[in-house]
C-alpha cells in the first residue's frame, strides 16, 4: 500500500503514544484520524489534541465502548492502531469494571466491527500490547534453568524478600531477558486486559488474513507524557515531586527494575509495523533492552532539579508490581529491522527539559496511593 495514501485510525491518538505517532503518520504523508474520549484523568479540562496537529487530522470525539463511535472512526479506514486504553496497573486492581469496559467491550466494538461489516476496509490492526502481560518474566534457577516466578506474596515482601525466587525450590533466581515466547502471566488486571486485547487482535487478524501487530511495550516516556494521571509512569511522578521539594518514597528497596523507552523509538518501531509489506500476525516486543533501577531513576531526577526532596526507601509496595524487566529485542531487529536509538541518560534530559517547563501536578498521588491501602492493595 503506497504510504501516502493510508488511511489510519488511531484510537487514543489524543493520549501520549497517540500524539507522537500521529505527528510521524502525517509527515510520512498518511491520512489520520483520531478516536478519544479525552479521559480526564489523562486530560484534565481539555478537550483539544495539541494545536500542532488539530488541523491536520480528523477528529471523532467518542469511546471505545460506544458502537457509533466506533462505526464513524472506522469508517474507511486501511489500518487501525488501537491505543485507547486504561494504562495503570494498580488502578485496573479496583477499577475492575471500568479496566474490564474500556479495555476489553472496546477491543470487542472494534473487532465486531471488523468481522461484521462488508464495507471494512481494514487491511491492518496494530494493537498496543505491554510487558505487562508477562508478569514477573523470564528468571534462571541455578538447579532448574529458566523459571517463571508467579505474582510475588505479600508475606515475603513484608519480610523485605522482594527478589523472586524459583517456583520449584524457592532458590534465589537471575532475571532474564523476556522474549515473546515467554510464559504469559499477568500480575495485574490491567495485564489481563492487555493480554486478552492482544490476542483478540491477533486472533481476528488470522481469522480474517489481515496483517495483525501486536507491540508489547515496555515503559514509555519522553515528553508529552501525562503528569497528571498519578497511575502511571514513575518517571513523571517523581518529577512532579522533586520539582517542588516534596519527599519521595521509593517502593521496595529501589533496586526494582524497568526498561524504560524512549518515545520516539516506540513511535519508529510502530511506524515500521504500520507501513511494512510483509503479510503477518505478530506479537513483538519494543523496549530499549537496557535495566535501569528506581534508584538510578530517583537520582538521575534529583541531580537535574537539584532537589531538596527528602528521599525514603520505605519498603513499601504495591500488590501486582514486578520487581524486574527488560526485554529480549532480537524478534524486533529480525522482524521489523528496529534497533531503539535512546540510551536512558539521553531520553530522561529531554524529558526532564520537558516537564520543568510544565505546570506542576503532585496534588493527586498520595491520594492515589491512599486509595490502594484502604483497599489492602498497598502496604507500607
Ligand atoms: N505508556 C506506557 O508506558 C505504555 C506501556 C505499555 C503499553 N502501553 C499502552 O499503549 C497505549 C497508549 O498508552 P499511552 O501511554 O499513550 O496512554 P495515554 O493515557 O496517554 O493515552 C490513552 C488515550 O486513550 C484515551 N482513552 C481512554 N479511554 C478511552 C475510551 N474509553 N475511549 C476512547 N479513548 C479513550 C485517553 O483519553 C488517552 O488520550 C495504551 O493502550 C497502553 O496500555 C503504554
Amino acid at each position: 500500500m503506497p504510504q501516502n495514501e493510508m488511511k489510519i485510525l488511531i484510537t487514543g491518538g489524543a493520549g501520549f503514544i497517540g500524539t507522537h505517532l500521529t505527528r510521524r503518520l502525517l509527515r510520512e504523508g498518511c491520512s489520520v484520524r483520531i478516536l478519544d474520549s479525552f479521559s480526564p484523568q489523562i486530560h484534565g479540562n481539555s478537550q483539544t489534541l495539541p494545536s500542532d496537529i488539530a488541523p491536520h487530522v480528523e477528529l471523532v470525539a467518542g469511546d471505545v465502548r460506544d458502537r457509533d463511535a466506533i462505526r464513524s472512526a472506522l469508517e474507511g479506514a486501511e489500518v487501525v492502531v488501537h491505543l485507547a486504553a486504561e494504562t495503570g496497573t494498580g488502578q485496573s486492581m479496583y477499577e475492575v469494571v471500568q479496566y474490564e469496559q474500556v479495555n476489553l467491550l472496546g477491543t470487542a466494538h472494534l473487532m465486531d466491527y471488523v468481522v461484521n461489516n462488508k464495507s471494512s476496509r481494514v487491511q491492518k490492526l496494530v494493537t498496543a500490547s505491554s510487558r505487562a502481560i508477562y508478569g514477573e518474566g523470564k528468571y534462571h534457577c541455578p538447579a532448574h534453568g529458566t523459571v517463571y516466578p508467579g505474582m510475588r506474596s505479600a508475606s515475603d515482601m513484608v519480610s523485605g524478600q522482594f527478589e523472586p525466587i524459583c517456583p520449584n525450590c524457592s532458590a534465589p533466581c537471575e532475571m532474564l531477558a523476556t522474549d515473546e515466547l515467554s510464559r504469559l502471566s499477568p500480575t495485574s488486571f490491567y495485564g489481563i486486559t492487555k493480554q486478552v486485547q492482544e490476542q483478540m487482535t491477533l486472533i481476528f487478524g488470522q481469522a480474517l488474513n489481515l496483517s495483525a501487530f501486536a507491540l508489547r511495550y515496555q515503559n514509555v516516556y519522553g515528553p508529552g507524557q501525562s503528569l497528571k494521571n498519578p497511575y502511571t509512569g514513575i518517571l513523571a511522578i517523581f518529577s512532579n515531586l522533586a520539582r517542588v521539594n516534596q519527599s519521595i518514597n521509593i517502593f521496595e528497596d529501589g533496586k526494582e527494575s524497568r526498561d524504560f523507552v524512549y518515545i520516539d523509538d516506540v513511535v519508529e518501531s510502530s511506524w515500521r509495523c504500520i507501513r511494512t509489506d510483509t503479510q503477518g500476525v505478530e506479537a513483538i516486543n519494543v523496549g530499549s533492552g537496557e535495566r535501569t533501577t528506581v534508584l538510578q531513576v530517583v537520582h538521575e531526577i534529583i541531580q537535574y532539579f537539584e532537589s531538596h526532596s527528602e528521599i525514603s526507601v520505605s519498603g513499601a509496595f504495591r500488590i501486582g508490581d514486578i520487581r524486574h524487566n527488560v526485554a529480549d529485542l532480537t524478534k524486533a531487529r529480525q522482524l521489523l529491522d528496529f534497533t531503539p536509538k535512546w540510551k536512558f541518560t539521553d531520553g530522561i534530559s529531554r524529558f526532564l527539559n520537558w516537564a520543568s517547563q510544565q505546570e506542576s501536578n503532585a496534588s493527586t498521588y498520595e491520594k492515589s496511593l491512599s486509595d490502594m491501602r484502604e483497599r489492602g492493595l498497598m502496604r507500607g
